[in-house]
């Protein structure tokens, strides 16, 4: 069995276990800034963290921004997409007294566990990273020091507040290995500091982008939570679908068609095969009526409160001072261990 159906296989277990007593666990999770988040990542993701946190279980997200250092365009905007996530995760739900956002870049001591779990890894090992080696290819560049070792980086991110799960899609979860095998180097080379925190495969399916590949920013094909009703519209009717009247639901033999007919069905958590049937021979235009008025009225009630909260001076500075001052004190307590168990006590 390999790594992905060994986890698919162990999540009844946990989640029942996670079930039975929320309290005894500490989720860690969090995304790049790279863009405004977008329907994918609600879905996907953050109504998996705001049903885990109402469910008594502790939320540390962060937002790594030294996880985007290397991309120029992006840094320009870095200040307004890790604000922008605060909103949208405050706007799905996750209450601020609860949740600890921090990023990177405020807490030195996460940073500094990059050193010692650095000398655990050989270079063979992370030039393996399937997830690794497809982003590199994709960005078209060199491959540097720190995409080569940012699976590094986010093991420090799981372990200096000591989470025990790791919410993830399949494509984070080599991330989540290598983070096991640190762990239980650390272990074995220098005493117990580090549980072995487990992956949790989010239910939600693969949420396609308007041209039925994966949703992300940069090609153009996705939802941002931070866009208005009209900007949606105009976004699904620049969608490529085809010629044919009849809209029939076959994400191979009609990626653009069926990416809108699933966009409908899980923003009305309908079946796709049903809103195709019920739109008939009403062609291309009807379908992106539908699935246009089908986004915007599931976002409606998300954007709504997302501006409130935007309006709300200082909200999301309060929020991530706060965040990063307990992730700085976590961390300071984490490292402190480190050194006391790697003898650089002086
Ligand atoms: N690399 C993750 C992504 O691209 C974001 C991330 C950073 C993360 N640190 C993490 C996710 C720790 C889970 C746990 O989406």
């Amino acid at each position: 069995m390999d790594s992905y159906a060994a986890t698919v296989a162990r999540m009844p277990a946990l989640r029942a276990a996670v079930a039975a007593d929320p309290q005894r666990h500490r989720v860690l999770t969090g995304e790049r800034p790279t863009g405004p988040l977008h329907l994918g990542h609600l879905l996907g993701t953050i109504v998996e963290r705001v049903r885990l946190q109402r469910s008594g279980v502790e939320i540390m997200v962060v937002l790594a921004d030294y996880q985007v250092t290397t991309d120029r365009d992006v840094a320009v905007h870095l200040r307004e997409y890790v604000r922008g996530a605060v909103l949208d995760q405050l706007a799905a739900g996750l209450d601020p007294q609860a949740t600890t956002f921090f990023v990177h870049s405020a807490v030195p001591a996460l940073n500094q566990l990059l050193l010692p779990f650095l000398s655990l890894v050989s270079e063979a090992e992370l030039h393996r990273n399937p997830t690794v080696r497809a982003e590199h290819e994709l960005s078209g560049r060199a491959l540097s020091g720190l995409m080569l070792t940012y699976p590094v980086h986010q093991a420090a991110d799981i372990l200096f507040c000591k989470a025990d799960l790791v919410p993830v899609g399949k494509d984070q979860l080599p991330h989540v290995e290598l983070t096991r095998v640190i762990a239980r180097r650390f272990a074995e080379r220098y005493g117990p500091v580090f549980g072995v925190p487990e992956p949790m495969l989010t239910d939600a399916p693969d949420i396609p982008g308007l041209d039925g590949q994966k949703m992300s920013k940069s090609r153009g094909n996705a939802i941002g939570l931070d866009s208005t009703a009209d900007e949606t519209a105009a976004l699904i009717r620049r969608a490529r679908t085809d010629g044919e009247r009849r809209i029939t639901f076959d994400p191979q033999g009609r990626p653009g068609v069926s990416a809108l007919l699933s966009t409908a069905a899980l923003c009305t958590g309908r079946a796709p095969q049903e809103i195709a049937e019920e739109i008939g021979d009403g062609g291309s235009g009807l379908l992106k009526k539908v699935a246009t008025e089908a986004v915007n009225t599931f976002l409606a009630p998300h954007r709504a409160r997302r501006a409130e909260l935007a309006a709300e001076p200082g909200l999301v500075e309060d929020v991530l001072n706060r965040g990063n001052e307990r992730a700085n004190m976590i961390a300071s307590a984490t490292l402190d261990e480190v050194r006391e168990a790697m003898g650089m006590r002086y």
